[in-house]
């Protein structure tokens, strides 16, 4: 009933590196290509773990948002925008908060797993807490039906559609309501039935209130009704309530996992990552200095790329011929380490290309950035509105 709509966010961590590209960024290219889609900076996430250092968010986000134009994400095609210039995710998260169970934040892995990963920092607050929270507001203000994500962000979706049930549930009509609700008025037996039937005409076509005050007493006095069946028979003479929030699905992202330099995942932390527009100079530096498979201590002595970070970078960026001419040649000592990264190089700068052109007008001119973001905060917004209008008619705060 609602239309298929994309939403996903990434939290401002500065520029952006080659394993954000291939985890991550490559999926949401390809999709703002089938669907809509709405990709914000996850501003007001970055804070719950950098609360203490609020300096770098808005450079981050700025770099982050070059990023994502230089890697190929098209405003003409996806509404880019910053989630705390649509202050209604905010509000949604608020009114969430209302009947959402601690027990729900307390057990998403990710919530007790940052906590120990981070032990540098106080993560008892309450902002950290609402994390996967705020998630939910962010992709069920515009009833999204799918999220790009990594698997680690799995449990959060999960967490979203049950939000989400238990708001329709709150309310909102369930699924299948009419069909459920016809069956009930079955149970009233043919003669009530039919007076029911009647009565609810009455009351939705010609605004009879007497006949839905009649209707009321007649459900009360129905001894056969189960609470829910009579809960059912109730909300269907009014007969308009509707799925207020969407369930949304994962869209797991498809991505080749991209290592880093030392064969561990690619993160800024780890000093191992390539920057999505690093210069080609240090690109063929920092993959000439890649350690090897160890076994390989003279040029003479045979490896196995299964022990190598540089052959994971092959199986990423290499056709199947180039990858039988590592393997062979690494096995056998034919080629030289040097040789073998030479084709790995090549690829990453061929790849990062197009990247530096499109990036090149955003720095000689970040207005360009400003007015997109500015144009994509205001078509979020409206979007957000809309939902917005219909949670607080549902939490009985309309005041029109
Ligand atoms: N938690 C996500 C991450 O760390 C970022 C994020 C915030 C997000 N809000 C979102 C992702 C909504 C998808 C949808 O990567
Ligand atoms: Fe690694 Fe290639 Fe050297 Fe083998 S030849 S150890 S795969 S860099």
């Amino acid at each position: 009933m609602y239309p298929d709509r994309v939403v996903s966010g990434m939290r401002p961590t500065g520029s952006m590196h080659l394993g954000h590209y291939h985890g991550a960024l490559k999926n949401w290219i390809k999709m703002q290509t089938e669907l809509p889609c709405l990709f914000f900076v996850a501003d007001w996430h970055a804070l719950t773990t950098h609360y203490d250092d609020p300096t770098i968010i808005e450079r981050s986000t700025w770099e982050m948002l070059v990023d994502w134009l230089a890697a190929g994400l098209d405003p003409s095609q996806s509404t880019l925008f910053i989630q705390s210039r649509v202050p209604e995710h905010a509000e949604l998260h608020l009114l969430l908060s209302m009947a959402t169970p601690l027990g729900w934040l307390e057990r998403v892995p990710t919530y007790k797993d940052q906590i120990e990963n981070l032990a540098n920092k106080d993560l008892a607050t309450y902002g950290f807490l609402g994390y996967p929270l705020l998630q939910a507001a962010d992709v069920l203000i515009y009833r999204a039906s799918q999220v790009p994500v990594g698997d680690d962000q799995v449990p959060h979706i999960e967490m979203m559609r049950e939000i989400a049930r238990r708001f329709n549930h709150l309310y909102g009509k369930e699924k299948g309501f009419e069909e459920k609700a016809q069956d009930a008025v079955k149970k009233l037996g043919s003669k009530r039935a039919k007076l029911y039937n009647e009565l609810r005409t009455d009351y939705q076509q010609h605004g009879k209130d007497d006949a839905l005050e009649q209707a009321k007493a007649m459900l009360d006095d129905a001894q056969s009704l189960s609470m829910i069946d009579r809960e059912r028979l109730f909300g269907y003479l009014e007969g308009s309530r509707k799925l207020i929030l969407v369930e949304p699905q994962a869209r797991l992202t498809v991505a080749s996992r991209l290592p880093g330099l030392d064969g561990r995942k690619m993160s800024k932390s780890y000093g191992n990552a390539i920057a999505l527009r690093e210069d080609k100079e240090s690109v063929t530096k920092k993959v000439r200095t890649m350690p090897t498979d160890p076994a390989r201590v003279r040029r003479t002595d045979p490896g196995d790329p299964a022990r190598c970070p540089v052959w994971q970078l092959h199986e990423v960026y290499s056709d199947a011929a180039t990858r039988e001419w590592v393997v062979q040649g690494c096995k056998s000592a034919g080629i030289g380490c040097i040789e073998c990264k030479q084709p790995v190089i090549d690829a990453i700068i061929k790849e990062q290309e197009p990247m530096h052109e499109r990036a090149q007008q955003y720095l000689d001119d970040p207005s360009l950035v400003r007015a997109i973001v500015a144009d994509g905060n205001d078509v979020a917004r409206k979007l957000a509105l809309e939902t917005m209008r219909d949670v607080r008619e549902a939490m009985g705060l309309a005041y029109s």
